[in-house]
């Protein structure tokens, strides 16, 4: 007779699970032996049970062999399901016999370890609980915002991640020798989703986007996961309504999807049902008297950095939209804004609580003359954007976009102190290993 299948961890919970035999397999999380009995905790995917195992049952030569399995080793239990008010979630297995799949090295992660440390076994450190709540959320969130935009026909598309025009400032693009060309690893994918807008009018893409910036601050990743979302025929309004109006839904199907992931990380799902559309608005000259007000040495034309958009939002529950940038720190793409050409067409989201910018957003310029002028400010060679100029040659209508960076906005969501909280494998100007 062959063994019965294996049941998830889940299955010794079910509520008519008392009593029978149950067959399951996983990691070790921790596990003590006193006076002949073996009490190991077991995970899977699906959550932990008791397992507890006597030596009188299993014999001396497989209980030994259990009782040397290390921290994350692996094993394969036969057992009964008892109630046990003493055991975690009220029930253990009773093992009648247990296989060592692999007894593993002793695990080399504690909680007290430097920082550093942890991030050189980061490949281990990722099976923590935190961590596992985390990347789940992340999946439900990205599976969130995809629905919201397949549900407002925006159509998902693939562009390339390799170019050779880099779009939002050569300084900070990683270059690479492409054949002996220049190359570099996408910024944006904007101009390309730009040029898929005329057959589709609504598209979108989640790629990778990479900024060599050398900033080491607590939101900047050099390499982090891009929605970016491109709409014709849209102005800035209906653009902020689109953004708010995704945000709220993803917020809400996340809240309602990982309750118990969220509290394990110490968010409370109903802070997040709480999210409400529409989010404020202020537009950036009012920004600049507000922070001149509280002190900041800002004028009319000054960069909103880390220190500026944090005092914007600190003492806040609520997202806000900071609209109409002063022309020349914005992207070359942007829209001027019609009877004020020191502005464009551009809004900036900046999280609640201090968490800055989360969605850059605009309207896109569509008068060639203009654009070419404002790509050769940039020390950008026209030339090599020749198509996407030519976009404004054939079937130019009104549109506009954003970009949302993922690892942002799960920041937020989770309340990490640093983005790389929200990323397996985080790269930062000091680090691209493991
Ligand atoms: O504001 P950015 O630079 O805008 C663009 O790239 C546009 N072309 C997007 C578009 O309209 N299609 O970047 C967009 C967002 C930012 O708001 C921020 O959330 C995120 O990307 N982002 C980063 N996230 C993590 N680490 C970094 N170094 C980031 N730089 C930008
Ligand atoms: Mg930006």
């Amino acid at each position: 007779m062959s063994p019965p299948p294996f049941s998830t961890i889940a299955g010794a919970f079910a509520a008519d699970a008392s009593g029978r035999e149950l067959r399951v397999r996983g990691w070790v999380q921790r596990s003590r032996s006193s006076g002949g009995i073996l009490f190991v905790l077991l995970r899977d995917r699906t959550g932990t049970v008791q397992v507890t195992a006597k030596r009188d049952t299993l014999g001396d030569a497989a209980f030994d062999a259990a009782e040397h399995v290390q921290v994350e080793g692996v094993v394969e239990v036969d057992g009964t399901v008892a109630a046990d008010p003493r055991a975690p979630g009220g029930r253990e297995l009773r093992a009648r016999s247990v296989r060592v799949v692999d007894a593993g090295l002793p695990f080399p992660i504690f909680q007290e370890q430097t920082e550093e440390f942890r991030l050189d076994k980061r490949h281990l450190v990722i099976r923590s609980e935190e961590h596992v709540a985390t990347f789940r959320i992340k999946a439900d969130l990205l599976r969130a915002l995809r629905d919201f935009l397949d549900r407002e026909e925006v159509l998902e598309v693939t562009p390339p991640v390799l170019t050779g025009n880099p779009a939002e400032g050569g300084a900070e693009a990683f270059a690479i020798d492409y054949f002996g060309r220049p190359g570099y690893l996408s910024q944006t994918a904007q101009l390309y989703l730009e040029a898929m807008l005329s057959p589709h009018e609504r598209v979108y893409a989640l790629t990778p986007s990479f900024r060599a910036e050398k900033s080491r601050t607590p939101r900047h990743l050099t390499e982090y996961q891009h929605l970016e979302v491109e709409l014709a025929w849209t102005d800035l309004g209906e653009l902020m309504s689109f953004i708010e109006r995704m945000l709220v839904d993803a917020a809400h199907a996340v809240a309602r999807k990982r309750p118990a992931e969220l509290k394990l990380l110490g968010r409370s799902p109903d802070e997040l049902e709480r999210l409400s559309a529409p989010f404020p608005r202020l537009s950036y000259a009012a920004a600049v008297d507000r922070l001149a007000a509280a002190g900041f040495p800002v004028s009319f034309g000054s960069d909103l950095g880390t220190a500026e958009e944090r005092a914007l939002t600190l003492e806040s529950a609520e997202f806000l939209f900071v609209t109409r940038y002063p022309k020349e720190r914005k992207a070359f793409y942007m829209l001027e804004t019609p009877g004020d050409p020191r502005t464009v067409e551009a809004t900036d989201l900046l999280g609640p609580e201090g968490y800055g910018e989360i969605v850059g957003a605009s309207c896109r310029e569509t008068d060639l003359d203009r654009l070419t002028r404002r790509l050769a400010e940039t020390g950008a060679d026209p030339a090599e954007y020749d198509w996407y100029l030519d976009l404004r040659r054939h079937g130019n209508v009104p549109h506009a976009g954003f970009g949302l960076g993922v690892e942002r906005l799960l920041r937020w969501m989770l309340r990490r102190e640093h983005i790389r909280e929200t990323t397996p494998f985080p790269r930062t100007p000091s680090r691209h290993t493991p």
